[in-house]
């Protein structure tokens, strides 16, 4: 448990931390944990306002997680609320007002909410004591809404949430709703980038780019905790790759409409034009301004080059396509880039890249069969991926399918 100076101390990193993160679904997991550090609460969700309508974004609950395998996340399903006063949720993102309930199951009498059940049964879970806090911006636009489940005693028992720690935590909200706005703005930029990308290729719509980007995220995280990458580090790069991840593609705008949407297979010369798509893209952020151009840089030109060498640009020069002196072969073409000299994220992405590609549909090919798509990518370790990314992706399939669900084809 926490004194009252620590608890302070805690808002004020988080403060500094929330200034720093830049992407929506990472600062979704921050607040939940350092919210619930707080006031020790087993368990809590972060819902955020979409269309008119409460989207459950995230969760964490520890018990549920201790009964999961080591290194294994909850994996839990999207769902809209209404925001009226028929919920919980739904009633303080209606009304902006904080609720603190002792018990769920035994509400007040003439409150308009009540709790649904359902949920507790699905995940085997009691749910009992519950505190749930708007997510308001400075103007007063409630964005979503934060609920902590179960505050805990130093045995573990369930105890309601102590009044006093109320202000705290909405002096906490308040300044997350705020990150969580301006994360939102920033992504915003972005994904008006990769809109202006489709306008050029409608085909493959905004869906690929969000699950190339979270598998990235999770080949990433997986890859790096088995490399005893510190969680800090990983956390910084999860959302700097996310974003990098979505623009692998973006230099497929400057690439003519015959080719690019040609119902068909491309021929020789077409093969080498759309192989600029590459270095074109990583012109983008030639002029480095922070971590995320970098990262752009790396994805968009290292994506498609092979574990074995064979793959594309090779070592050129963004600026002109040409070869880097040295670099050349006997035909005077660049040479590949092999190995580990491809940085990781290019590696990464590759993964996430063709196994998006195979499992959906393109103007020149069908969607493959999942078990099709998995024997490819486990026959091309070694030869086209990186083994040991392989079998981080193959061993994280339950949560890469989920990924798939969570961003479907319109
Ligand atoms: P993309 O559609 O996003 O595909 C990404 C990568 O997935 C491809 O890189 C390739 O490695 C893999 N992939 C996609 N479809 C297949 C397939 O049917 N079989 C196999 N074995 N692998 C596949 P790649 O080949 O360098 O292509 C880069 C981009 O060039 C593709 O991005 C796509 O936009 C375009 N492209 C490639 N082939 C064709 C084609 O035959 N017709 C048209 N119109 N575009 C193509
Ligand atoms: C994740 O939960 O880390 C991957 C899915 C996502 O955030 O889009
Ligand atoms: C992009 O990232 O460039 C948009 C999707 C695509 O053209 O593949
Ligand atoms: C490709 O590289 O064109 C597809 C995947 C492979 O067979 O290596
Ligand atoms: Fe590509
Ligand atoms: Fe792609």
């Amino acid at each position: 448990m926490l004194n009252e100076k620590q608890k302070l101390e805690q808002i004020i990193n988080l403060g500094l931390e929330v200034a720093q993160v830049k992407d929506v679904d990472l600062l979704l997991e921050r607040i939940l944990t350092e919210a619930r550090t707080l006031v020790n609460a087993d368990a809590g969700s972060i819902y955020i306002k979409e269309n008119s309508k409460l989207m459950f974004s995230y969760t964490q609950n520890e018990t549920m997680r201790q009964k999961l395998p080591p290194g294994h996340k909850l994996i839990y399903s999207t769902f809209s609320i209404p925001i009226n006063d028929k919920s919980i949720s739904g009633y303080t993102a209606h009304t902006g007002k904080t609720l603190n309930i002792e018990n769920v199951y035994t509400l007040p009498e003439g409150v308009p909410y009540s709790f649904d059940k359902h949920y507790d049964e699905v995940s085997r879970y009691r749910t009992q004591s519950m505190l749930t806090f708007p997510l308001k911006t400075h103007r007063g636009d409630i964005i979503g809404v934060l609920q902590l489940i179960n505050a805990q005693d130093k045995n573990k028992d369930v105890i309601p949430f102590n009044k006093e720690d109320e202000p705290l935590i909405m002096h906490f909200a308040n300044n997350a709703a705020i990150a969580v706005e301006r994360a939102q703005m920033t992504r915003a930029i972005i994904l008006r980038m990769i809109r202006m990308a489709e306008l050029r290729d409608p085909k493959e719509t905004g869906a690929h780019v969000n699950r190339v980007a979270a598998y990235s995220v999770e080949i990433y995280e997986a890859w790096a905790l088995k490399k005893g990458i510190p969680q800090v580090e990983i956390d910084k790069n999860k959302d700097i790759l996310r974003m990098a991840a979505m623009l692998h593609d973006v230099g497929k705008v400057a690439i003519s409409d015959i080719i690019l949407k040609k119902p068909a297979k491309l021929d020789v010369d077409e093969i080498e034009i759309m192989k600029q798509h590459t270095y074109l893209g990583a012109r983008l952020f030639t002029d480095k301004y922070s971590d995320f151009d970098e990262a752009a840089s790396q994805v968009a030109l290292n994506h498609h080059e092979r574990w074995d060498g064979n793959g594309y640009p090779g070592y050129v020069n963004p600026m002109t396509g040409e070869p880097l002196s040295g670099y050349t072969n006997s035909k005077g073409m660049a040479i590949g880039k092999k190995g580990e000299e491809i940085p990781s994220f290019g590696r990464i992405v590759a993964i996430a890249d063709v196994y998006d590609a195979l499992s959906s549909r393109r103007v020149y090919k069908e969607p493959w069969d999942e078990s099709k798509v998995l024997e490819t990518l486990h026959g091309d370790a070694g030869r086209h991926f990186d083994s040991e990314m392989i079998d981080v992706f193959l061993s994280s399939l339950d949560i890469i399918r989920n990924i798939t669900k969570r961003y479907p084809e319109k």
